[in-house]
């Protein structure tokens, strides 16, 4: 599998394998069959796929387990496990608990890349950061990162952290745009750090876009829309991504976007030309903090008006 690499070296593979929504959601699914999530993980790695993306937030951290046993055959020094702290855990002792915990599920002494999975303005950020490198400077993890970050928050974290984040992961896709428009990835491009994207296709979306601008350039290169949704990501400077590719079918097409690059004034024209494009992630926005706080003081005000304690 190809990688990419910043100055400071660390490198990350090109494309990754994402675990969201397998075995449940932010629940776990009794009903579901494992073996299958376990055997998908596996072809992906059958068919070069390096790098695996989890969270303890997936499935309650059974997705981790999972992971864990689909991996146990194979030599771990070839895989890149990325693990990510929820924000409840962002506190320092929790965070440290967190880790420990998600490495042990995983079945693994530790991550390639330990991520905080967004940000959580009651706890000091300060504290989040000492604990990251507590877990770096440890072994716990090769490399830390962030997800979700606007630059400010960034900034704030690099400030108060001794080890450089390398990571940050954001939605990011021909359609959803937020991180072109707040300045996140010039930013990520001129500080060498890596900008993971996740949801690539927009949850399988793009791989039926049939737009006139998609298809021009589907013909000129002979590759499918998702390909072509893939590749104008990782064409990018300080960009990769992770799809969930449970589906057979699905992951050998996805691995078609490997092994060539889209010429940059096919990424520009895609960049301005695709159609329906969002500012705005229709999952997690980036102004996190004005979106908890609505939430916080609905919840608030409904528990006010319902008269419970
Ligand atoms: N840090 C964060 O806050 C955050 C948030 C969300 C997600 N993530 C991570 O990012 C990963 C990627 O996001 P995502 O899973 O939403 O990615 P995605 O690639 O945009 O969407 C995955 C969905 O698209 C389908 N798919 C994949 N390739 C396809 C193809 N060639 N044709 C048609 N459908 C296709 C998959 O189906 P099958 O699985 O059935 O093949 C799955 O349903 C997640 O899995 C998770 O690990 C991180």
């Amino acid at each position: 599998m190809q990688k990419k690499y910043l100055k400071n070296g660390f490198s990350i593979p090109l494309l990754g394998f994402g675990t969201w929504l397998m075995c449940g959601d932010k629940v776990r699914n009794m009903k579901n069959d494992d073996r299958i999530d376990i055997k998908s993980i596996q072809t992906a790695i059958d068919n070069g796929v390096t790098h695996i993306d989890t969270s303890e937030y997936y499935a309650q951290g059974h997705v981790e387990k999972i992971i864990g046993e689909a991996i146990k055959n194979y030599n771990r020094k070839r895989l890149f496990i990325t693990s990510k702290a929820i924000p409840i855990n962002l506190g320092y002792k929790n965070l440290i608990k967190s880790a420990h915990s998600s490495l042990k599920r995983l079945n693994t002494d530790y991550f390639d890349l330990y991520l905080i999975h967004s940000p959580n303005l009651f706890i000091p950020i300060k504290e989040t950061m000492k604990a990251m490198d507590h877990l770096i400077n440890n072994g716990f993890t090769r490399s830390i990162g962030v997800c979700n970050f606007t630059v400010s928050r960034l900034e704030t974290a690099q400030n108060y952290a001794q080890n450089k984040i390398v990571v940050n992961q954001v939605n990011y896709n021909l359609i959803i745009r937020e991180i072109e428009r707040k300045n996140i990835l010039g930013y990520c491009q001129n500080n060498d750090i890596m900008i993971i994207a996740w949801a690539p296709l927009q949850k399988g979306i793009l791989a039926k876009n049939n737009s006139s601008v998609m298809k021009k350039i589907c013909k000129k290169y002979e590759k499918t829309p998702a390909q072509i949704a893939l590749n104008w990501l990782i064409s990018q400077k300080n960009v990769v991504t992770i799809s969930k590719m449970r589906n057979k079918k699905n992951l050998i097409e996805n691995l078609g976007t490997l092994g060539w690059k889209m010429e940059n004034s096919d990424i520009e024209y895609l960049r301005s030309n695709f159609p329906n494009v969002k500012y705005l992630s229709d999952t997690i926005p980036l102004e996190y903090d004005k979106f908890l706080k609505s939430y916080i003081s609905n919840w608030v005000k409904s528990k006010n008006n319902s008269g419970h304690e």
